[in-house]
């Protein structure tokens, strides 16, 4: 039996091409991945990281989960930040965000059933945070996208805390954590200017 056969005629397709474009291509990526990157990015089918960054297989690792959250008691973000910092040594952390976050958005709508409601319970906590900024901009538009852009700017506030981050400065790894967001509407990338290379004073 043999299901989904597109996704497998697909695959042998691109594969091929990979081969005749360079032969020694899957070798080479078998030996080693030296990435330089790590990608925290949302679970959103259309902000596929490489994709958007031009970035080949073996250059970026990447977490993502629904709206783009960095827990401190999420064994899986954690996991990985722990790999891609300590054993791949990657030199930059992007946090990518998007417009039109279904996540974000089902923080401004009634609960959902659980596990999802205890994941966008964090969301909600942003919102609340900043209650008074998002009540005064004009429209629910409005205030979706800011919610996107501070839910990065609040991720990003936690990885400067997390232990992984702050031994890897103290042991003078040189680490930059960059907050992004992404526009569907056009395809494009916007840095929001909160890049971090250092432990909050
Ligand atoms: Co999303």
């Amino acid at each position: 039996m043999h299901f989904l056969p597109q996704l497998f005629a697909n695959n042998r397709i691109w594969s091929e091409q990979q081969v005749r474009r360079d032969p020694k291509y899957f070798e080479r990526l078998c030996e080693i991945q030296r990435p330089q990157y790590l990608w925290i990015g949302c679970s959103d089918s259309r902000v596929p990281a490489n994709t958007i960054v031009g970035l080949a297989p073996g250059e970026v690792f990447v977490h993502r989960n629904v709206a783009n959250i960095v827990r401190p008691d999420d064994p899986n973000c954690l996991s990985v930040l722990q790999y891609s910092v300590d054993i791949l040594q990657i030199s930059n952390i992007i946090v990518c965000g998007h417009y039109r976050c279904g996540g974000i958005q089902a923080a401004f709508g009634p609960p959902a059933a659980n596990p999802l409601e205890g994941w966008i319970s964090h969301i909600r906590a942003i919102r609340a945070e900043h209650h008074d900024e998002l009540a005064s901009l004009d429209g629910e538009t409005a205030r979706w996208e800011r919610l996107c852009e501070l839910n990065v700017v609040a991720q990003i506030r936690i990885l400067r805390t997390l232990p992984t981050i702050v031994q890897a400065w103290q042991r003078g790894h040189s680490l930059a954590i960059h907050g992004w967001i992404y526009d569907l509407r056009d395809g494009l990338l916007r840095d929001l200017e909160v890049s971090v290379n250092k432990p909050a004073r």
